[in-house]
């Protein structure tokens, strides 16, 4: 059989930033026997699925479900709403928001990519994937672009891989301060279901997000959100697409069916997630994720580490982002701690490799298996001979007790 950890006992910690830890009420139903994606039963089972999802994305507007990863929705997103040439404003905020902007220039489009300048004199890290969008530099941008060439404004709410989120309300204001028509998309992989994520009362043209992160499925599909904007743009847009096309997609959905074999046994997990999600209410869901990164956060002060996040007021409550000391490679010290642990943390990506980890705080997790997490990279980091200032255990130990889920 095939053999998914290192440890002969025990569950493995999946404390990655996604994918996320799958609760068993989940996996049970992916488990049923799969059915005729064309036949009377799952209509009905679409359109539960397609008004959950709208709740979840807060919005009144269709919402396309894709059988593919998140960057399938990043391409759908583009590919519907944009013709060769077109330029777009993109903001560097980590190695996600670099991948989309790659994936843009790919498609034949023309990226600019605004960042904040300079290093960090703490850390040495670049300053601007350590904080969130500054919606100034993009009002000044578009200010500037008296033309209107620049067609859509696209930023990345929860960077999974810096711990930084965005305000996106932000960003939809200072577009309406310049008086700019540019579309605003926005990719919330890792932020829906787990940081406040409001698609119509912030304004997004189209939004991006995928299962494995605060849905708490396996990967596989991906997501767009739309608005009245983006759909009138994809019936101008020119650049080819036939399986990303959101018309026969949103015509078919009407009815609840899809216009190719979506992922039945996933769409059972998501019927599980979406119920799950509902019923524990979405103010209920974000502010069990803050807790618990406001519990990790604490042990991260204590071992006296920084946190790759430079500015509190934009803390992702999905991941936490851990500078190693100079000289500690993070990936090294996430090696050990797999192999000593059976524990696995997010690596460090594209610019801050090898300088910083991630521990993920979303999916099925609680308040002890935070600690054990916790408690692993202590060990750790103890074990790769990092002088730690205190126990962040213990200061987790101390937020979980002092303050009540
Ligand atoms: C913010 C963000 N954007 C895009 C992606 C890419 O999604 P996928 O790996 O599902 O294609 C990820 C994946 O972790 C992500 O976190």
């Amino acid at each position: 059989m095939l053999k998914l950890n290192s440890h002969p006992t025990g569950r493995h910690f999946l404390q990655i930033p996604g994918p996320s830890p799958v609760p068993d009420r989940i996996l049970r139903a992916m488990s049923l026997p799969t059915i005729d994606h064309r036949g009377p039963e799952f209509g009905a089972l679409g359109l539960k699925l397609l008004a959950g999802l709208q709740q979840v994305f807060q919005t009144r507007h269709p919402v396309a479900i894709y059988p593919a990863s998140g960057t399938g929705a990043w391409e759908a997103a583009l590919a519907n709403t944009m013709s060769l040439g077109d330029l777009v404003l993109m903001y560097e905020t980590g190695h996600f928001a670099t991948l989309w902007q790659k994936m843009a220039q790919r498609l034949g489009l023309r990226t600019e990519f605004l960042a904040e300048p300079g290093a960090c004199p703490e850390t040495g890290l670049p300053v601007g994937w350590r904080r969130g969008v500054n919606a100034a530099l993009i009002e000044q941008r578009l200010r500037g672009d008296g033309g209107h060439e620049i067609k859509a404004v696209c930023v990345v709410h929860n960077e999974t891989s810096t711990g930084v989120t965005s305000d996106v309300a932000a960003v939809r204001r200072a577009i309406d301060a310049a008086g700019h028509p540019a579309l605003l998309m926005v990719d919330t992989i890792s932020g829906l279901a787990s940081a406040d994520y409001r698609h119509d009362e912030w304004g997004v043209d189209v939004a991006i997000s995928g299962s494995q992160k605060g849905l708490m499925l396996p990967p596989g599909i991906s997501f767009n959100a739309l608005s009245p904007r983006g759909l009138e743009a994809s019936t101008t847009a020119k650049l080819p697409r036939s399986y990303w096309a959101w018309d026969e997609i949103v015509e078919m959905n009407k009815t609840g069916y899809w216009p190719y074999t979506p992922s039945t046994n996933l769409l059972y997990g998501l019927h599980e997630s979406l119920q799950m999600l509902l019923e524990q209410g979405l103010e209920a869901v974000f502010a069990r994720h803050q807790r618990w990164a406001a519990g990790v956060r604490a042990a991260v002060r204590a071992w006296g580490l920084p946190i790759q996040c430079a500015d509190a007021a934009v803390y992702s409550p999905v991941l936490t982002g851990v500078v190693t000391p100079a000289g500690v490679d993070a990936d090294a010290l996430r090696t050990l701690i797999h192999e000593r642990f059976d524990l696995s943390l997010g690596t460090g990506l594209g610019k801050v490799k090898g300088r910083m980890f991630r521990i993920g705080h979303l999916g099925d997790s609680n308040d002890l298996t935070l600690l054990g997490t916790l408690a692993g990279c202590e060990m750790g980091l103890k074990l790769a001979g990092v002088k730690l200032a205190g126990s962040g255990v213990q200061a987790a130990m101390d937020h979980f007790a002092e303050h009540r889920g």
